[in-house]
């Protein structure tokens, strides 16, 4: 019998401050009308001095947890999706599985930036698929503003922090379809922050190790590897573009968002968008659009959901369901 990864809960979390565009204007020389015009982004939410990714995780599960109905006891795995961990380790997956009271399931966390909900829905697919998991906690988390250079405009504008958190349960029908996983690290320079542990710890300690990307060129690079891997999925499981119900995308641009649209010849109304209201918040930006989708009624039990990603690394990777 075929096992499947059903999604069965969703939650996400926001911080409660907003930063208009209107704020950055003020610290940096943009405007509200480019930044709206180049990258559909509003406004977006930072977390607060004393708030950690673990924080943001935390209360995004809590509510997946809710939403499912389970006692969190029963999770036998957990997986976390971020590039800004609170401690070098444990990971904020251990952390996260201590404030959950949950004890001795393999928890760990998983880095591919942006792309990092795909790759980590992917890997708790495969343990539940081969029977090494029953239920799955799978989170992205990120607090992007503390890796911000807030005074350089070609990113400040961009990111934002925030939580999306899904119970998946093994099933005997779909569920999740595929998931699909790409990597390029001759791109690492072109998004990325320049600095790690082995090579500055006290640039990271002190929080000025910081994104530095060249945006067109990532940009370019998005929309390419995004439509051929959308053709990839589907025909991975001889699906049509008109079988798909709706795309829940990266929230990284609303321009790359629409290329993909095109392509898929889906109207802008089938498309989860909340890149204007959370900017792009890396690893949790799929599953903050998937729970918007679901609790403001969009997505409806039954329907298929395409969720495509990329990011640093270069990574890039999609992910087919049924909700
Ligand atoms: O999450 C996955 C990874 N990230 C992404 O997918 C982001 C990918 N890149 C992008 O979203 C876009 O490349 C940007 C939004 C960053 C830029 O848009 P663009 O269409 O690639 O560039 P553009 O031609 O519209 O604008 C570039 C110009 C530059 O000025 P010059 O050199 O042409 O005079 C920038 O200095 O816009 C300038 N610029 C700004 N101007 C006002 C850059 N940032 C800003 C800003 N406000 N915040």
């Amino acid at each position: 019998m075929t096992i499947y990864a059903r999604l069965i809960g969703t939650g996400s979390y926001l911080p409660e401050r907003v930063m208009t565009n209107a704020e950055l204007e003020t610290s940096v020389d943009t405007t509200d009308a480019w930044i709206q015009a180049r990258t559909g982004i509003q406004q977006r939410h930072i977390a607060g001095e004393n708030e950690f990714t673990l924080d943001l995780a935390e209360a995004a599960s809590r509510r997946a947890i809710e939403a499912a109905g389970i006692n969190p006891n029963t999770i036998d795995l957990i997986v976390v999706a971020t590039t800004t961990a609170d401690r070098v380790f444990p990971s904020t997956a251990c952390l996260l599985q201590s404030k959950l009271d949950i004890h001795g399931p393999p928890a760990f966390d998983v880095q591919a930036v942006c792309s990092g909900f795909v790759y980590a829905l992917d890997v708790a697919n495969r343990f539940i698929q081969t029977g090494g998991a029953t239920r799955a906690l799978v989170v992205g988390a990120e607090t992007f503003s503390r890796i911000i250079d807030w005074t350089d405009r070609n990113t400040c504008v961009l990111f934002g922090d925030g939580a999306g958190a899904v119970i998946l349960d093994a099933a005997e029908s779909p569920g999740i379809y595929s998931t699909h996983l790409h990597a390029d690290g001759d791109y690492a320079n072109l998004l990325h922050v320049p600095k790690g542990v082995s090579t500055n710890l006290v640039a990271v300690q002190e929080g000025t190790a910081f994104v530095e990307m060249q945006g067109t060129e990532v940009f370019k690079m998005a929309v390419n590897k995004l439509g051929e891997i959308v053709d990839e999925t589907l025909a991975a499981n001889n699906m049509q573009y008109s079988d798909i119900d709706w795309l829940v995308p990266h929230q990284a641009n609303i321009r790359i968002i629409k290329a993909t649209a095109k392509k898929l010849g889906m109207p802008m109304d089938k498309v989860i968008q909340t890149v204007q209201y959370h900017g792009n918040t890396s690893a949790a930006s799929i599953p903050l659009a998937l729970d918007a989708g679901i609790r403001e009624g969009y997505i409806k039990p039954g329907e298929t959901v395409l969720m495509e990603a990329f990011g640093g690394g270069f990574t890039w990777g999609s992910a087919l369901l049924k909700v």
